[in-house]
C-alpha cells in the first residue's frame, strides 16, 4: 500500500492565464508581440565549439526563432565528469531544499509564462491554448515532483547518481521540465538532451532551474541530434534514462541499457513513454454530439501530435455514416494555419521530413483502396509544414503497421455483435496508451474497460490532457515501462534502493 501522502490531496494544479482578467491579457498580448521578433539561443552547458545552427518556425520556415548549437562528444564527456562531481553535493542537499528549488522555478515559470508563450508559439508550431497549458502543466510537473521528493525523504532511498533525460518536441517544455524535476527532485544530477526540433524552449527551463537555485553542474543541457542522446546512453556514467519519443527509440536504448549493471551491480533503471495506436469505441447508444466534439480535440489538437491522439475511431456499423457526415461537417469549421493568429485551431506539423511522412501514410492508405476525406489545405499555408486534417476509412485494424504521428484518423465501422472481437484486436496492436469509450450503457462501460489494455482509459469524454497529479499518464507495451508520469510511483524509478533498508 502507498503512503497516503504521496497522493496529496491538498495539492493544487496551476490555473493558468486568465484571460478574462483584462491586465493579464493585456500583458499576455503585449508580450505576444514582443516575442513575435525575439530570438532566443540554447547552448551545452559548456558553451559553443561548433558553430549555431538556425530554428526554425515549422509554420513560416522564414521564421528565424533562434540559434542552437549541438553539443559535441568531448562535450558530452565534459558534462558527465561535472556531474559525477556535483553528485554527491547534490545528493547530500536536504530533500526539502532540492524541492525549494523547483517550488521557485514553478513561481518564476507562472511569473514568465507570457514570454515564453510566444517562444513555444513559433518554435513548436503550437496554438496558444496548447502553450498556455503545455506552461501549466509544466509548472504543475514541478511542483507536483517537489513535493514528492519531500514525501520520500527518510531511511532507505538514495539517488541513483547521473540521470540522462532524453524528451521529444511535442511537449517540448512540459516533457522536459517533467523528467528533470522528476530526476532532480529524487537528488540525482542530469545531462539533459531536449529533442533537436525545440531546443530554445528547454534553454529557458534550465535557465530558471539555475536561477532558481539548481547547481549549473547538478542540471546541464546538451543540445543535439540522436547521436548525442545515444551518446548519453551509452555511457556507464548514466545510471537511469528517463526517455519520451518513439517506441523504435525506446527499444534501442532498452537493448544498450541490457548490457551492463550500475555500479551497486543492479540493472539500470529505464523510463519509457512511448507511442500508440490509440482507439475510440462508440456504439449506438452514445450522443452524437458529443462523440462528434470529443473525437475533434482527440484527434486533431496538435495537429494530432500528441502521444495520446486519437488514431482510430470504431463506430458500430449502424451509426458509422450519421456520425461521420456529422464529422466531416465539423472538420469544415476547424482553421488551420498559423497559430499566430489566435482564431486558429490546427497548426503546422513539426518538420517538412513528418509532414511527407504524413503524406506517404495516406498515399499508402489509397493505394490500398481506402477512401480518404481530406479538404484542400487553406491559403497561407505554403511556407509551413501542415497538413489538412484527414480522415481514412480502413477495413481493419491489421492495415495500420505503424503510429502516424498527425492529424490523421483512421474509422473503422464493427458490426453490433462484433465489439469483444474489436476489443481484442485493439488490444492486439500492442501498443496500450489511451483508450477511450461512447456509450450509455453501463453494463458495457463496465465490460469494455475491464477488457481494454491501455494506460489511461477515457469514458464519455476525450482522449487527451492528462493532468498532472489527477491523471496519472503512461502505458504499457509498445507504449511504456511506466510508472507514469504525474503519478505517485514516479520518483521511486529514479532513487535506488540503500543496501541497509528495505525498500517499502
Ligand atoms: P523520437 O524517438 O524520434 O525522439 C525522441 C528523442 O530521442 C529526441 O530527443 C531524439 O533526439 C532522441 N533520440 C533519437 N535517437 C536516439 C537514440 N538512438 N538514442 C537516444 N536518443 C535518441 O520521437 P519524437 O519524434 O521526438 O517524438 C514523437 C514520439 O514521442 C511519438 O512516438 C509519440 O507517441 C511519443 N511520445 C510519447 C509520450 C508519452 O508520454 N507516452 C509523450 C510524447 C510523445
Ligand atoms: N499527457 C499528454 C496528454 O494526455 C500527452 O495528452
Amino acid at each position: 500500500a502507498l503512503p497516503r501522502d504521496l497522493f496529496m490531496p491538498e495539492r493544487v494544479n496551476s490555473t493558468g492565464l486568465d484571460l478574462n482578467n483584462d491586465s493579464q491579457l493585456l500583458a499576455l498580448s503585449e508580450a505576444l508581440r514582443a516575442s513575435a521578433t525575439a530570438t532566443w539561443t540554447a547552448l551545452p552547458a559548456s558553451g559553443a565549439e561548433t558553430p549555431p545552427q538556425r530554428v526554425r518556425n515549422p509554420a513560416d520556415r522564414r521564421d528565424i526563432v533562434g540559434h542552437v548549437v549541438e553539443a559535441t562528444m568531448s562535450q558530452v564527456d565534459v558534462a558527465f565528469a561535472r556531474a559525477a562531481a556535483a553528485a554527491g553535493p547534490w545528493a547530500a542537499t536536504a530533500p526539502g531544499v532540492r524541492a525549494d528549488c523547483l517550488m521557485r522555478a514553478a513561481d518564476l515559470l507562472e511569473a514568465r509564462a507570457a514570454a515564453l508563450l510566444g517562444l513555444i508559439i513559433r518554435e513548436a508550431g503550437k496554438s496558444l491554448p496548447n502553450a498556455i497549458a503545455e506552461v501549466r502543466e509544466a509548472v504543475d510537473f514541478l511542483r507536483y515532483y517537489a513535493e514528492q521528493g519531500r514525501a520520500l525523504d527518510g531511511p532507505g532511498y538514495g539517488p541513483l547518481g547521473v540521470v540522462t533525460c532524453i524528451s521529444p518536441w511535442n511537449f517540448p517544455l512540459a516533457i522536459f521540465t517533467g523528467q528533470v524535476a522528476a530526476a532532480l527532485a529524487a537528488g540525482n544530477c542530469v545531462l539533459a538532451k531536449p529533442a533537436e526540433e525545440t531546443p530554445l524552449i528547454a534553454a529557458q527551463a534550465v535557465a530558471l532551474l539555475h536561477e532558481a537555485g539548481v547547481p549549473q553542474d547538478a542540471l546541464q543541457l546538451l543540445p543535439g541530434h540522436g547521436e548525442v542522446g545515444a551518446q548519453l546512453v551509452a555511457d556507464a556514467r548514466t545510471c537511469g534514462v528517463v526517455f519520451t519519443g518513439s517506441a523504435a527509440v525506446a527499444k534501442q536504448i532498452q537493448a544498450v541499457l541490457a548490457q551492463r549493471l550500475n555500479p551497486d551491480g543492479r540493472p539500470v533503471p529505464l523510463i519509457a513513454e512511448t507511442g500508440g495506436q490509440n482507439a475510440l469505441v462508440v456504439d449506438s447508444s452514445a450522443l452524437t454530439e458529443q462523440v462528434v466534439a470529443d473525437v475533434l480535440v482527440s484527434a486533431f489538437d496538435s495537429a494530432g501530435q500528441r502521444c495520446s491522439a486519437l488514431r482510430v475511431l470504431c463506430l458500430q456499423a449502424d451509426i458509422g455514416d450519421r456520425t461521420l457526415t456529422m464529422l466531416r461537417g465539423a472538420l469544415a469549421e476547424l482553421s488551420i494555419g498559423n497559430p499566430d493568429r489566435l482564431a486558429t485551431d490546427i497548426g503546422p506539423v513539426i518538420t517538412d521530413a513528418a509532414r511527407d511522412d504524413i503524406a506517404d501514410h495516406i498515399a499508402e492508405m489509397r493505394a490500398a483502396g481506402c477512401v480518404i476525406h481530406q479538404p484542400p489545405l487553406p491559403d497561407g499555408c505554403a511556407q509551413g509544414s501542415f497538413v489538412a486534417p484527414t480522415i481514412i476509412d480502413i477495413p481493419n485494424l491489421a492495415i495500420l503497421k505503424r503510429e502516424v504521428f498527425g492529424p490523421v484518423l483512421h474509422v473503422l465501422r464493427y458490426p453490433r455483435d462484433g465489439l469483444d472481437r474489436l476489443i481484442a484486436d485493439i488490444n492486439a496492436t500492442g501498443f496500450a496508451l489511451t483508450f477511450g469509450l461512447h456509450t450509455r450503457i453501463d453494463e458495457t462501460v463496465a465490460r469494455v474497460t475491464a477488457l481494454a489494455s491501455a494506460g489511461n482509459i477515457y469514458v464519455n469524454r476525450n482522449l487527451i490532457g492528462a493532468v498532472v497529479g489527477v491523471q496519472p499518464f503512461g502505458g504499457h507495451g509498445l507504449s511504456g515501462t511506466g510508472p507514469k508520469a504525474g503519478g505517485p510511483l514516479y520518483l521511486r524509478r529514479l532513487l535506488a534502493q540503500r543496501r541497509d533498508a528495505a525498500f517499502v
